[in-house]
């Protein structure tokens, strides 16, 4: 199956509910304060995102997930069940992932989020994370395969003594939550699918301080590393432009420009 190219009308409701879903990881940033629960930051997420922003969670009953956001903390790589007995404290590190539907269009979005202040290790494992993000999103340009992407993020992981996550990837994204292609975060340069102008889809790193290897927990959900060292993980929905990449769910702490 070819990968979709959205029209002018596609890709302005995918900006219009990317930047929902930017916006609601600017205001949950405010929460994230120790003794907190994951649960609450859900219902926090849930309501803005029905009241305030006029849009649809899209994780809540999503294959039977069971919240209307994903919160992953210190050793949960990805998936993690907001719970009312998962109590944030200073130092961990958490990923509030979010995903809207407006207007029958997706926008996926997370950041990982330090409490308080964290350890040396979780500072720059997060910093480097997003850092790939980063790279990532500058391999983004028409012409440029979707194996460039991956490469770029797999050697600034690996420079930096981490590993990369194989079972879980990016997604072509719109209309359909989780798209075609796959979107790796390792492989080689020139190899995948080529990018054209149009194609939207989500890069979303999950990097480990320790082994690459990961388990899925009884409920079938969380996603844990195995050696239980730290990991962290970035994501933005992603349009291809004619000159390279816009950011559909930039944030105004975001360091890189929202297109280029
Ligand atoms: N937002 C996740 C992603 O980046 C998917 C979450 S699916 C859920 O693709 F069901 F776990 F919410
Ligand atoms: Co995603
Ligand atoms: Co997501």
């Amino acid at each position: 199956m070819a990968i979709e190219i959205k029209d002018q009308d596609a890709i302005e409701k995918m900006r219009a509910v990317g930047a929902l879903a930017g916006e609601q990881l600017e205001m949950i940033e405010n929460y994230i304060q120790p003794g907190v629960t994951t649960a609450e930051l859900d219902r926090i997420c849930h309501d803005f995102t029905l009241n305030k922003q006029g849009a649809t969670p899209a994780p809540l009953n999503y294959r039977g997930f069971p919240k209307s956001i994903c919160t992953s903390v210190n050793h949960v790589v990805c998936h993690g069940i907001p719970s009312q007995d998962k109590v944030l404290k200073k130092g961990d590190i958490v990923n509030v992932d979010v995903t809207l539907l407006k207007d029958e269009y997706h926008g996926d979005t997370s950041k990982t989020f330090v409490v308080g202040k964290a350890s040396i290790l979780a500072e720059r494992l997060t910093k480097i994370c997003q850092e790939c993000l980063y790279l990532g999103i500058q391999a983004v340009k028409p012409g440029n395969h979707f194996g460039d992407i991956g490469h770029v993020i797999q050697q600034h992981a690996e420079r930096n003594r981490f590993s990369v996550v194989r079972e879980y990837c990016g997604h072509g994204i719109g209309k359909v939550f989780h798209d075609e292609p796959q979107v790796l975060h390792y492989g080689r340069p020139g190899t995948g699918p080529e990018m054209a102008p149009g194609m939207t889809f989500t890069i979303e790193p999950m990097i480990n301080a320790g082994k690459a290897d990961v388990k899925l927990l009884s409920d079938q959900w969380t996603v844990v590393t195995r050696d239980h060292k730290l990991t962290a993980q970035w994501e933005h929905t992603i349009l291809v432009t004619d000159q390279g990449y816009e950011i559909l769910t930039a944030r105004k702490d975001d360091t890189i420009p929202r297109s280029g």
